[in-house]
């Protein structure tokens, strides 16, 4: 089986590429990425070598429609998993522009494709997906002593969430309107290897080695849930033999970033948050 598995030289997408081609001897993995200041060919380092009949990577833009139908008419993936996104909220409040184009009209590109490609004469080809990576920011901001469920409204509270669930809206759309085998997955924050400096977790940690100060948003009682990215990866490997609905996926544990910050950065796994390369 073919995958298709875009912002494949991001955080989550690398990590996912690794399992997959780790785990999965039947499956083929097209990585595809725009190689944004986020992307790292590094975290896909030594797949090419690895893995020459099953693994392949091109440099493309997912709102990209032609270079998007290159893709579908030459490989023919049967399975298109969508990490591809603008995925930082500071960048997203400066300037919303890039998110809207990447986030909304990239993930509507894909789903377009998938539509050409796996709709034939009304009936959809049998064992075809496409799974929209989302996260748990559509729903907004968490109450200190709740949870986040498949059923709490969505209320994104900055322009990243805001085109997040847009995309999410799109997804749900083809599938109603359309009848697109899809699944959108809403996760909590992720953390481990190949994360981008910027993010919290390896930011705190190199400023930590750094000796320089932990700055924390607001007054530190913002309520986080954290996922190791291994784990969030081996669900959505098994989402997709779901049928169409949204997953939210996070352990359940809210914390608080004051008290965790300090954890994060005691003992010597620390390096087990930043990439091989970034260590
Ligand atoms: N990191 C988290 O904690 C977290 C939590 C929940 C959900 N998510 C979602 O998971 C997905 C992946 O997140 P991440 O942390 O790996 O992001 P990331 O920023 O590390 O990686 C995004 C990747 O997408 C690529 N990209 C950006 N625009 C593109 C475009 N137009 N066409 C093709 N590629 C493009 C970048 O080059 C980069 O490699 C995102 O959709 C994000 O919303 C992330």
């Amino acid at each position: 089986m073919t995958w298709l598995v875009t912002g494949a030289a991001g955080f989550i997408g690398a990590n996912f590429v690794h399992l997959m081609l780790q785990t999965r001897a039947d499956c083929r993995i097209i990585a595809y990425d725009k190689l944004t200041y986020a992307g790292n060919l590094e975290n896909l380092a030594g797949l090419d070598e690895a893995y020459p009949d099953r693994y392949s990577f091109i440099r493309g833009d997912i709102a990209d429609t032609e270079a998007v139908e290159g893709v579908f008419a030459k490989l023919a993936p049967s399975v298109v998993i969508n990490f591809a996104a603008e995925s930082h909220v500071d960048r997203s409040i400066h300037d919303a522009r890039v998110f809207l184009e990447t986030n909304v009209v990239g993930s509507q590109c894909l789903v377009d494709a998938c539509r050409r490609h796996w709709l034939v004469d009304g009936t959809w080809i049998p064992g075809k997906k496409y799974i929209q990576i989302s996260t748990d920011e559509v729903y907004g901001s968490l109450p200190a002593d709740g949870a986040f469920s498949e059923n709490t409204p969505l209320a994104p509270r900055n322009p990243y969430a805001a085109s997040k669930a847009a995309a999410d809206m799109l997804v749900a759309a083809a599938h109603h309107t359309h009848g697109l085998p899809a699944c959108t997955t809403r996760c909590s924050n992720n953390y481990g290897p190949y994360q981008f400096p910027e993010k919290l977790v390896p930011l705190m940690i190199r400023n930590a080695q750094a000796h320089e100060p932990l700055p924390v948003y607001g007054d530190g009682k913002h309520v986080r849930d954290w996922l190791y990215v291994d784990d969030h990866c081996r669900a959505i490997a098994k989402g997709h033999r779901q049928s169409h609905r949204s997953r939210s996926a996070g352990p359940g544990l809210q914390h608080r970033r004051q008290q965790r910050a300090g954890k994060y950065l005691r003992g010597a796994q620390a390096h087990r948050f930043l990439a091989p390369n970034n260590r």
